[in-house]
């Protein structure tokens, strides 16, 4: 059977990854891997370097990487920059347990980039400053209530997971309403909500549901209106596209902000950002009973302050996400004929992280699609599995084909590569039955 054929040559040429499988399912309970989308059947494949666009594997096959360190290394693998800063500080300690220099000036470089950032918070990931944000946020409005959006990802704790129906959460504050203006008015006008919750960009990795700019506009509207807290999520989007954000692209000053993944320049780290009024109960002088506590052993340690420093002294002309967005619209070019000439219903969309529709098209497709109405289409997992299964076969690394997350340093090369990879596949899948 054809499925069982690519299945056989994945064994073929993986076999040291598929030992280092078997120790693994004997310590990792998610079929011995260490994060959801690393789950891959028969199994993954065990990286042993990455340098630049690409990646290696314990049996010496070579990948285009498309994941890019789950979107935060925009600048690529071991940027020689990021690797000499990381390299230096490490020599000088990596955690000083006081005060330095280093975190004062990422805090200053995050500030001359995105002008909602009047106070600047440092946390360990990304979900950290979105669980601030809720705490904050309820202190300032005297408010519980939680109000996002559905298929918005924050994190995995209770208040941030992508689905109410979450296994073992408890998040009674929080509501999940479709993106629509009047859903969002209604619920904001019973004055319960402390905070109103947006994905920059749209659900999921800065838009596989792409957000209508004009809709993100009257969110702040909206919310102050009704004395709610606007969180702009920007840890993907965060030095992405723009070196401001998703908030410069579309034009706006969100209340707090969350950004993670590049804001450290691969090193982990989570940022909260915005207005000095509502970041003023972290003040020690604040009354005891509206004061936030600050704690966390990993804050701005030197280590991920001097890789942050690096990077964002990298990202402030904005030539990384020019290059980046450049690239993204080749192989968006280029894919879509492919998709085109092949007759498959699927098509290329996005910025710097480009992602996959596949499946009918009751729409005209164009560079913004597809509407945000047609989220189950989207979200259609099977179909994308499996060709990212062709993919890394062929020698491209994606997350579940779901998208193509670019960097400054992929190349033309690397693209026109994938290019033929992804029309191989499609070939294969036809042929298989796997896709129509
Ligand atoms: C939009 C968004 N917000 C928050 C997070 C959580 O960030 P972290 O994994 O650094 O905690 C993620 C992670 O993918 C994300 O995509």
């Amino acid at each position: 059977m054809a499925v069982d054929k690519l299945v056989e040559e994945y064994k073929r040429t993986h076999p040291k990854s598929g030992e280092l499988h078997e120790r693994a399912v004997k310590v990792f309970a998610a079929d011995g891997t260490t994060h959801r989308v690393r789950i891959r059947s028969p199994y993954g494949p065990y990286i042993t370097h990455a340098k630049g666009s690409k990646k290696w594997d314990v049996d010496g096959n070579e990948y285009i990487d498309y994941v890019m360190g789950h979107g935060s290394l925009i600048l690529g693998h071991s940027h020689p920059v990021i690797v000499k800063a990381v390299q230096e500080q490490m020599a000088k300690g990596v955690h000083y347990g006081d005060n330095h220099e280093l975190e004062v000036e990422w805090a200053e470089l995050i500030q001359s980039v995105m002008p909602s950032a009047e106070r600047v918070e440092f946390f360990a990931c990304g979900q950290e400053a979105n669980l601030i944000a809720i705490r904050l946020a309820r202190i300032f409005s005297g408010r519980r209530k939680i109000l996002r959006f559905v298929l918005n990802y924050h994190g995995w704790a209770d208040e941030l997971v992508l689905e109410p129906s979450t296994p073992g959460i408890v998040a009674d504050e929080v509501k999940w309403i479709p993106y629509d203006l009047d859903r969002v008015e209604e619920e904001l006008a019973t004055g319960e909500y402390a905070i109103l919750m947006t994905e920059g960009g749209g659900a999921r990795m800065s838009g596989q549901i792409p957000l209508d700019f004009d809709f993100v506009r009257a969110l702040p509207v909206l919310a102050h209106k009704y004395g709610t807290v606007w969180l702009l999520d920007e840890v993907v989007t965060g030095f992405r596209d723009t070196p401001g954000g998703f908030q410069s692209l579309v034009g706006v000053k969100p209340d707090l902000t969350s950004l993670g993944k590049c804001v450290a320049g691969g090193l982990g780290a989570g940022v909260l950002v915005g207005r000095a009024d509502i970041m003023e109960v972290l003040s020690p002088k604040t009354p005891k009973n509206r004061q936030v506590i600050r704690t966390g052993t990993w804050n701005a340690n030197p280590l991920t302050c001097a890789a942050g420093v690096a990077a964002l002294k990298l990202y402030q002309d904005g030539e990384p996400q020019r290059k980046a967005s450049e690239l993204a619209a080749y192989l968006r070019e280029k894919g879509n004929q492919v998709f085109k000439e092949k007759g498959i219903g699927g098509w290329l969309y996005g910025r710097s992280i480009t992602h996959v529709y596949l499946g009918p098209f009751d729409f005209k497709p164009d560079e913004t699609m597809p509407p945000t109405k047609d989220v189950d289409k989207i979200m259609r997992l099977e179909t994308k599995v499996r060709l990212s299964h062709h993919l890394i076969q062929r020698g491209v690394s994606t997350m579940s084909a779901r998208m193509f997350i670019l960097s400054c340093v992929h190349t033309i090369e690397d693209i026109d590569q994938t290019i033929k990879a992804l029309g191989d596949s499609l070939d294969a899948m036809i042929a298989e039955g796997t896709i129509s």
